[in-house]
């Protein structure tokens, strides 16, 4: 049972009588912070009495109080302070309803009442290149909330909307003409591609660097001419001309180093005799590339067929890393399974009076955008939002969806308005689209994460390396256990996997997706915490007191045995484990995973709190130990399955 959603929909309508629109200060019911103010608190009153006339909070909440009907699970609610409404639910109600959840699989979580088809457009790589730490967000946040809406009843559709037809492909093939090494592509043709790949991405970087560099030159002269001229001619006491002397030195200081790397950048890169004659070779690779990408698009055969054999060594590479992250996809329709819808969208819109010539380009002005959205540029080619419209309407239309999620970058937030204010105009008026976005992982520097040599970091070894930590980790523990080790080297290994690999999502989930978080080893991994390791450890806790008094956990379930929760810890414990259903539902509604790893981090806290204040196998009597048992069993499962959503594992022994 969601116990929010019920103390919600009976203040509602009491609400009504003193405002139009009970919906937008309904929120402001929510559990409390601290148990001495109730379980939950309703701050309503403060609100309201601001939008009346004449009427003080306290009196409002008085009032309030006095007509909404809880008589049945809560005690008399209490006023408190300028207008807060105290709500504790009663014992014996509390005690019923955790009863409840024993036999109940679902852990007290029903299904929506309205089922939705939701699509879960999530990971999305541009397939030629290997994955990188770039990745890892849009796949574990978009996992993460794909299982959640499915366990809540809806019709998920995940779908991976690869970068597949992009100019990526263009430098692939360019690279493969020019510069294959064909016995590596025997052996593997994914490694030798993302060679040629960063082959020609390199040389096309020499060449934009090199001519970058005049220009900084003269940026820099003219900024400095600049500063000169103040200097000796304006007024050095006026606060505002020494601002502006601060601001142009800090310009000129920036553009300085910007220009010392570029040029450490150019002598590095012609240290190497091979890529340097590679560099003279091709002085225009970068419009080459993008020709074979026009080429390609236009239906050449030659790299027709060249795309066709690369891109499943390129899913297959990708493969590989959902099969380590466990994440399924129920499609993998790419970028290029809407080209031929194209033509069609452009017209569609042009047609609809939505679409415009402007300066050759096809394009869709929006009230309230600067920047057009481009659906056709001047040399004919669609673009990405061209792409992004046809999808729409293909999951509109032919997947029946309710709802989209788009789970991608934050730096693409100016895209998502845009195509959703051009969506709605287009008639697709009833589907809700949602822009799931997330910041950068950063590194201890406060930026974008990378190896020490600067390359990006690939998700592989990325995981690789997590293992290979968390099995120092696991073995350092159980050596240090007061009888010696328990678990075999194969233990270890598989412990190792679960932890490594739960340390990083569960890193990625607990932030608020939309910030940027610095990606630290040992925090990630330690046992103490907001960490995925602390709530593996208070399962493997649990299931460490079962084995130990030898109790068989389904036979408790069944047994006709009391709840009881007189304890205040035992209290807490039971009314957070309640608290399951609630908790999924706002994680559905807003798509954050990070108020799931809150509860569960709340829920292991609670349980650790309870179980120092209170003797499970050693309790003074057997209805209590059973009773405190069974909220063990309780907890266990909830960290368990809640964990399960966000892609986690556990293990029974740590
Ligand atoms: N491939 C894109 C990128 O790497 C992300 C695609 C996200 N999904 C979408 N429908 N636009 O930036």
């Amino acid at each position: 049972m969601n116990i929010l959603d019920e103390l919600r929909s009976r203040f509602e309508p009491v609400l009504a009588e003193w405002t139009n629109d009970p919906s937008s200060v309904i929120e402001m019911l929510k559990a409390s912070q601290d148990a001495k103010f109730g379980d939950y608190q309703a701050n309503f009153a403060m609100p309201l009495a601001a939008r009346l006339d004449g009427i003080k909070p306290r009196d409002l909440a008085v009032q309030i109080a006095e007509k909404v009907d809880l008589s049945d699970f809560c005690e008399p609610l209490e006023v408190a302070g300028p207008g807060f409404i105290n709500i504790k639910l009663k014992q014996d109600w509390l005690e019923g309803l955790t009863k409840q959840l024993v036999p109940d699989e679902r852990l007290g979580v029903s299904p929506a009442k309205t089922p939705q088809k939701v699509v879960v457009d999530f990971s999305a790589p541009n397939v030629a290149k290997p994955m990188h730490v770039g990745h890892l967000r849009s796949s574990v946040i978009g996992d993460a909330n794909y299982r959640v809406l499915q366990f809540l009843g809806h019709d998920v559709v995940g779908d991976n909307h690869i970068g597949d037809w992009g100019t990526q492909f263009g430098m692939i093939i360019f690279g493969y003409k020019h510069f294959l090494n064909e016995a590596a592509f025997q052996i593997n043709p994914v490694n030798e591609l993302a060679r040629l790949y960063r082959l020609v991405n390199q040389l096309s970087d020499y060449h934009a660097t090199q001519n970058a560099v005049p220009l900084r030159q003269t940026e820099t002269e003219n900024l400095e001419s600049k500063l000169q001229t103040l200097e000796t001619t304006a007024n050095l006491t006026d606060k505002k001309i020494q601002k502006q002397l601060k601001k142009l030195k800090s310009d000129i200081g920036e553009r300085k180093a910007e220009l010392t790397s570029m040029q450490e950048k150019l002598t590095e890169f012609e240290q190497d005799e091979d890529l340097k004659s590679k560099a003279i070779a091709f002085p225009d690779i970068a419009r080459q590339a993008r020709e074979e990408t026009a080429r390609l698009h236009a239906g050449d055969a030659d790299n027709l067929a060249l795309w066709k054999q690369f891109l499943p060594e390129c899913l297959d590479a990708i493969q590989t890393v959902y099969d380590r992250l466990d994440i399924h996809f129920d499609m993998t329709l790419g970028e290029s399974f809407y080209q031929p819808m194209l033509a069609d969208v452009v017209a569609d819109l042009k047609q609809k009076g939505l679409a415009q010539e402007s300066q050759g380009a096809i394009c869709v002005f929006m009230e309230g955008f600067e920047a057009p959205f481009i659906v056709q540029k001047q040399d004919g080619a669609f673009t990405y939002a061209t792409t992004d419209l046809a999808t729409i309407k293909y999951r509109a239309e032919e997947l029946k969806a309710d709802r989209v999620l788009y789970v991608v970058d934050s730096r693409q937030s100016e895209h998502f308005q845009l195509l959703f204010a051009t969506v709605k105009q287009w008639g697709f008026t009833e589907l809700a689209l949602q822009h799931v976005s997330f910041g950068t992982i950063l590194g201890k520097n406060k930026r974008p994460y990378k190896t020490r040599s600067g390359d990006t970091v690939g998700l592989e070894s990325l995981l690789d390396e997590s293992i290979q930590r968390a099995h120092a980790i696991v073995a350092e523990n159980d050596d240090a256990k007061p009888d010696g080790p328990e678990l075999s080297e194969a233990e270890r290994q598989q412990i190792a996997e679960v932890v490594g690999l739960g340390g990083i999502k569960y890193a990625d989930l607990k932030h608020n997706r939309d910030s940027d978080y610095v990606f630290d080893w040992d925090k990630m991994l330690a046992n103490r915490g907001d960490t995925a390791t602390y709530m593996q450890y208070a399962y493997a806790r649990v299931c460490g007191i079962f084995r130990k008094g030898n109790i068989d956990r389904s036979a408790l379930r069944n047994e006709q045995a009391v709840l009881c929760l007189t304890e205040e810890s035992e209290r807490a414990l039971a009314l957070q484990i309640n608290r399951y259903s609630e908790i999924l539902e706002s994680v559905a509604i807003e798509a954050r995973p990070n108020y799931l790893t809150n509860y569960l981090f709340e829920l292991s806290n609670l349980f650790s709190t309870f179980y120092n204040n209170c003797h499970v196998l050693k309790a003074e009597e057997e209805q209590v130990k059973t009773s405190r048992l069974l909220l063990c069993d309780l907890t266990a499962r909830v960290i368990n399955h809640g964990l399960s959503l966000l892609g986690i594992r556990t293990c029974e022994r740590m």
